[in-house]
């Protein structure tokens, strides 16, 4: 069986959380796309080519591999900040493109969550979602997140480096973060992560044709 769920929005709302549990639950395969991006990146860092990311990027876009999902450090903030650098670029973002739909269309089902899965990559899913929740909601999700971490950025830091992100995601001119007009909108502002769960799932159960 081949079934795709598209999974987008903004950074810290949920979304990865809640892409793991659908897959978890339909034995779905799961791909997190920022780590496509994460993996250039990183490799790029690693050259040290980030001033090169123009001509250097897409090439090794082009040559990635479902082993280098695994590599460590993905997550760093170096990584971070040089993935939103090079998601900017069309290239890159193409060069991407192909390995997305290869995954989206393996036997047994697939869960993609990313910023362009419903609109670009896989605009034929059978089950679109975009999952948001308020600037402030994300902001403190993420700062108690981090505060766990040992970093110790203050709660107004963390709220402008989502504003900077969120600005990043949807100014871009190459596929900003934008609601498909088929996804089912999913604000979990007012909700715990275990109920943004169940209601993905159900959503899912109905486009596989097992809900009411
Ligand atoms: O979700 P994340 O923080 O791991 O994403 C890393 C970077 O990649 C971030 O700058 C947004 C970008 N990204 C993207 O442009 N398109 C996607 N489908 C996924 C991530």
């Amino acid at each position: 069986m081949r079934f795709t769920v598209a999974i987008d929005g903004p950074a810290a709302a949920g979304k990865g959380t809640i892409a793991r549990a659908v897959a978890e639950r339909f034995d779905f395969h799961h791909l997190d796309t920022g780590l496509l991006y994460r993996v250039v990146a990183r490799k790029l860092l690693d050259l040290g080519r980030l001033d090169d990311a123009e001509s250097e990027a897409p090439v090794l876009a082009a040559g990635l591999s479902e082993a280098d999902l695994a590599l460590n450090g993905l997550r760093d903030d170096p990584v971070s900040e040089a993935a939103a650098r090079i998601a900017v670029l069309p290239e890159v973002r193409n060069a991407l493109i192909g390995f997305q739909r290869w995954f989206a269309g393996r036997e047994g089902g697939a869960v993609l969550d990313g910023r362009d899965i419903g609109t670009v990559v896989c605009p034929d899913a059978e089950v679109k979602l975009f999952v948001t929740a308020a600037e402030d909601i994300r902001a403190r999700r993420r700062y108690r997140e981090m505060h766990g971490r040992g970093e110790t950025l203050t709660p107004d830091e963390v709220l402008q480096t989502i504003r900077v992100r969120d600005a990043l995601d949807t100014g871009r001119g190459v596929a900003p973060l934008r609601q498909a007009v088929d996804a089912v909108l999913l604000d979990t502002s007012e909700l715990t992560i275990e109920s943004a769960a169940a209601r993905a799932v159900a959503v899912v159960e109905k486009g596989l044709g097992r809900g009411r």
